[in-house]
């Protein structure tokens, strides 16, 4: 091979052919690249324009067999036409990136806010509203409201309540057991009756509070029982306490309310921590009284339970049956609910049924 000189002679002579060769992969390859429509691409693209096999690396083969000059000029150029094909490798990719990780936060994105008839702001549930309406009734009576644990032992739920182990009544409430302690000794509360107890161990009478709170029971559910349903318990406390008291009581109660011309009536009943004990109805709000379906005719639904505090009760928290008195009294506050806006099936309360979270 003869060397060449002069200008001319050194722009084309030996190694021309592939430097005409290499513009063109160039000018190729950056149409390829600019077209990559995903990193998977762009990758197998890379190995085809600047890889091993690929036909720079070809041309690059060819260098040994060139004149120095010549050779240089080639191998200059080669490293030019892949440093280009890489830049331009490396721009695409993170372009790709970005646009493939947008894309997949935007599959991956959670639609947390669900449109409700064009208004999509939250609000508390229908059983919550209603506990916090008892509460205020019952606040503005004068009461304080006061809490219990879910997991209680079986003297606040049973014992301290005139219930000893194996008395008959404690088949009233299905009962669910832990596997802690001593066998069937702690239990999730089957009614908010201990906080009356838990009240007065800790605070000298006189004593007004209601207690609401979560109970749970052995139970299949049905339209008018939750196994996991809601209480609110009242325990007053004071100096010559009479059933009068307590009946007064559940009448301001039922027409604050359930609303004026609502009324109550108690009918006797048995509860083991109450003497005497009853049960307390309202004012059928569907017939307002006049008899239906709901009430059987009867015009009055029953609410809960109620009574004056037995003197076994005082005396398990040490307090003198002869000094003091007083009146308890327990109902649902899903049944409550279900009453005041005729609900028929309360396992709608559970549900998380938007037609229900809307209507109230
Ligand atoms: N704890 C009773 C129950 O769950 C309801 C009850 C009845 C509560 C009479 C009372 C009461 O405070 O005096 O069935």
């Amino acid at each position: 091979m003869t060397r060449p000189d002069g200008p001319d002679a050194a722009a084309g002579g030996p190694g021309l052919d592939q430097r005409e060769e290499a513009t063109r992969i160039v000018a190729k390859g950056l149409e390829a690249v600019a077209a990559a429509r995903s990193l998977d691409e762009l990758k197998a693209l890379q190995g085809e324009l600047v890889g091993k096999r690929s036909s720079l690396a070809g041309l690059g083969r060819t260098l040994g067999g060139l004149e120095p000059e010549a050779r240089r000029r080639l191998g200059a150029e080669l490293q030019e036409a892949r440093s280009r094909l890489e830049a331009a490798i490396d721009s695409r990719r993170s372009l790709l990136e970005l646009s493939e990780r947008a894309a997949a936060l935007e599959s991956d994105r959670l639609d947390l806010t669900e449109v409700l008839g064009g208004s999509s702001r939250g609000h508390l549930h229908l059983l919550t509203q209603t506990r916090d309406e008892l509460e205020d009734v019952f606040i503005g009576m004068g009461y304080r409201v006061a809490e219990g644990p879910e997991v209680e032992d079986d003297w606040h739920n049973f014992e301290a309540l005139n219930l000893p182990a194996a008395h008959p009544a404690r088949g009233m409430w299905d009962t669910l057991y832990l596997d802690q302690g001593e066998s069937e000794s702690i239990l999730l509360r089957t009614h908010t009756s201990p906080v009356q107890i838990r009240v007065m161990q800790t605070q000298p009478p006189p004593i007004r509070i209601v207690a609401p709170g979560r109970v749970f029971r052995r139970d299949t559910p049905d339209a008018r029982h939750l196994s996991t349903f809601h209480q609110i318990e009242g325990l007053v406390i004071d100096r010559g306490i009479t059933l009068g008291d307590l009946a007064g009581t559940i009448e301001s109660f039922t027409s604050a309310y359930f609303g004026p011309g609502m009324h109550s009536r108690l009918r006797p009943s048995y509860f083991p921590f109450t003497e005497p004990s009853g049960e307390f109805e309202v004012t059928c709000p569907i017939c307002a009284g006049s008899g239906c379906r709901t009430c059987t005719g009867t015009g009055w639904i029953e609410l809960g339970g109620c009574g004056m505090v037995h003197p076994n009760v005082l005396g398990a928290v040490g307090l003198d049956p002869e000094e003091w008195s007083g009146f308890a009294f327990g109902f649902g506050i899903d049944r409550c609910a279900q009453v005041r806006h005729q609900v028929p099936d309360m396992r709608v309360f559970l549900d998380n049924d938007l037609r229900l979270l809307t209507q109230f």
